[in-house]
């Protein structure tokens, strides 16, 4: 069953869309300043622009998940939201608060706790929102006609989200405090609950593109979540080697941390077999390359690159250095950024009736972007080893070493570019699917199983073909 309210979620898929753009150009901006081109330099300093770029991504991810929930969650409750117009409310006030953050960070330099700038007046309208955004959840939820697994995972790590943000609200005088609670919402998010909200969007994806039982795939998100915790929790550790805090956590952050690439491991593993195992040949193969991609390209950057600097004897070298930037940026994209492409594919032919499935823009969207992000890893990799070598081996000056390794900023303006032509023509395939429609999802209604077995391949196909036709 389709339901009308899901229509909200083509807004925040729009927003989202902005947001990225946004995001990119502020990255482009560092990228230049790191060449020597650092023009803006006056208006837009580095620190700024990197508060900016990072900000803007978090918060593009958030609106991502949001429009994802509001997708997702009409559907397995099996009723309409409890209120669109609220929802619409959520929608502009996110918006507006996200508007005035980015354009506050020009004219102050309000926190300095990477990741988490946004000044603490912002941060109470940020807790309304979410407030806001959860209650029509929830209520959505728990009066629908079923709870699915998948539902509730993706709920709960929304809930935990918003819970796990109030820890960085908090003011410490000490240094040590601060950077101790900071990372409850930094590594605690990423490396904890915004897992249950991948697994979540992944499994409600694999269902509908795969056609295996819901059952075989839900037993699966069980053990995703089971790992998640086991490794995550303590696995915040591997922030607190050289912090100030008791030596143990040396020991405990490098096992547990040690451990989190198997929840990225079973998730690739997950949605790999998914498709194997999978007989409904769904028309939407794009959304199918972004789903399968996003889990294992998480496990490579999160997984991989994470394990590579988490044991505390490479981490005393490698902690801050574009090490960590290689890291981060492959994670993110592969775990968050892909995800929530993933979701916005499957969504976009069902809110608007078009079924443009298989554009030759959306497969080239698909692999430019992630070669680029690739290549753009690779650069920040081996700057960040160089980095490494020549100022905490060789001990060379900070800003010496800055000029020596910029010749790799070249390369990553060359692979940011190719990046930025992919996600071009995904926006540009999501402007062409048009506006939502009501009739598109009145239509669907008939023709869409919650994950029962296969019997609809001849509807799908039926559709497909006659929108070809
Ligand atoms: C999707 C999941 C992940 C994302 C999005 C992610 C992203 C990031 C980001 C952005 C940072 C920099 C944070 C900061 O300095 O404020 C970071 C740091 C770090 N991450 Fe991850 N990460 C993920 C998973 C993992 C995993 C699974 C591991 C370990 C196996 C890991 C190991 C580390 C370590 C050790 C650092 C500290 C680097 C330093 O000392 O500078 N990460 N991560
Ligand atoms: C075309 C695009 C992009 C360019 C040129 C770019 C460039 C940069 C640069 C130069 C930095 C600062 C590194 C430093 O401290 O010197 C940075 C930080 C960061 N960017 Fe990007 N970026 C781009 C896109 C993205 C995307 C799409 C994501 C996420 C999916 C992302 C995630 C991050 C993160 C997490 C950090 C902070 C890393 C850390 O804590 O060390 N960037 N970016
Ligand atoms: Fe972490």
């Amino acid at each position: 069953m389709k339901y009308k309210s899901q229509k909200v979620a083509y807004w925040f898929f729009g927003l989202c869309m902005l947001l990225l753009t946004l995001q990119i150009i502020y990255g482009f901006i560092m990228g230049f300043a790191r060449i020597g081109f650092d023009g803006l330099h006056d208006f837009i300093p580095f620190n700024t622009a990197r508060a900016v770029h990072t900000n803007l991504l978090v918060v593009w991810l958030l609106t991502g998940f949001m429009g994802a929930a509001y997708y997702i969650i009409p559907e397995e409750a099996q009723r309409e939201l409890v209120s669109v117009k609220l929802a619409y409310v959520q929608l502009i006030s996110l918006a507006l608060v996200g508007v005035a953050a980015v354009v506050g960070y020009h004219f102050n330099h309000w926190e300095g706790r990477k990741f988490l700038e946004i000044p603490r007046e912002l941060d109470y309208l940020v807790v309304v929102n979410v407030l806001l955004f959860l209650g029509l959840i929830l209520a959505t939820l728990f009066k629908g006609k079923q709870k699915t697994t998948t539902a509730m995972v993706l709920t709960m790590g929304l809930v935990f989200a918003a819970l796990l943000y109030i820890p960085g609200m908090i003011w410490f005088d000490s240094q040590v405090m601060d950077s101790f609670f900071r990372w409850w919402v930094v590594h605690l998010w990423v490396e904890g609950v915004w897992e249950l909200i991948m697994g979540g969007i992944l499994s409600f994806l694999l269902i509908k593109l795969t056609g295996v039982d819901r059952e075989v795939i839900e037993k699966w998100l069980y053990v995703i979540v089971g790992l998640t915790f086991l490794s995550g929790l303590l696995g915040t550790g591997h922030h607190y080697y050289f912090i100030g805090v008791n030596k143990i956590w040396l020991v405990v952050g490098g096992i547990f941390s040690a451990l989190e690439p198997l929840a990225f491991l079973a998730m690739a593993l997950f949605a790999v077999n998914m498709y194997r195992k999978g007989e409904k040949s769904h028309p939407n193969k794009i959304a199918l390359y972004w789903t399968i991609g996003a889990s294992i390209v998480s496990f490579i950057g999160a997984g991989l690159l994470g394990f590579a600097h988490t044991l505390p004897q490479t981490n005393l070298y490698t902690h801050g250095t574009l090490v960590t930037a290689m890291h981060g940026h492959l994670a993110f994209w592969g775990a968050y950024a892909m995800i929530v492409l993933a979701i916005i594919s499957y969504a976009l032919p069902n809110l608007t009736g078009r079924k443009r499935y298989d554009s030759s823009h959306g497969r080239m969207a698909f692999w430019l972007s992630n070669i680029g992000m690739i290549g753009m890893t690779v650069a920040f990799g081996v700057a960040g080893v160089a980095q490494v070598y020549l100022e905490r081996k060789m001990k060379m000056d900070f800003m010496d070493v800055q000029n020596e390794i910029s010749i790799h900023f070249v390369v990553l303006v060359i692979c940011a570019t190719m990046f930025t032509v992919g996600i071009s023509l995904f926006i540009y395939d999501f402007i062409k699917y048009g506006k939502p429609s009501d009739e598109a999802l009145e239509e669907k209604s008939n023709n869409v199983l919650s994950g029962k077995r296969i019997n609809n391949i001849p509807t799908a196909k039926a559709a497909y073909s006659e929108e070809t036709n």
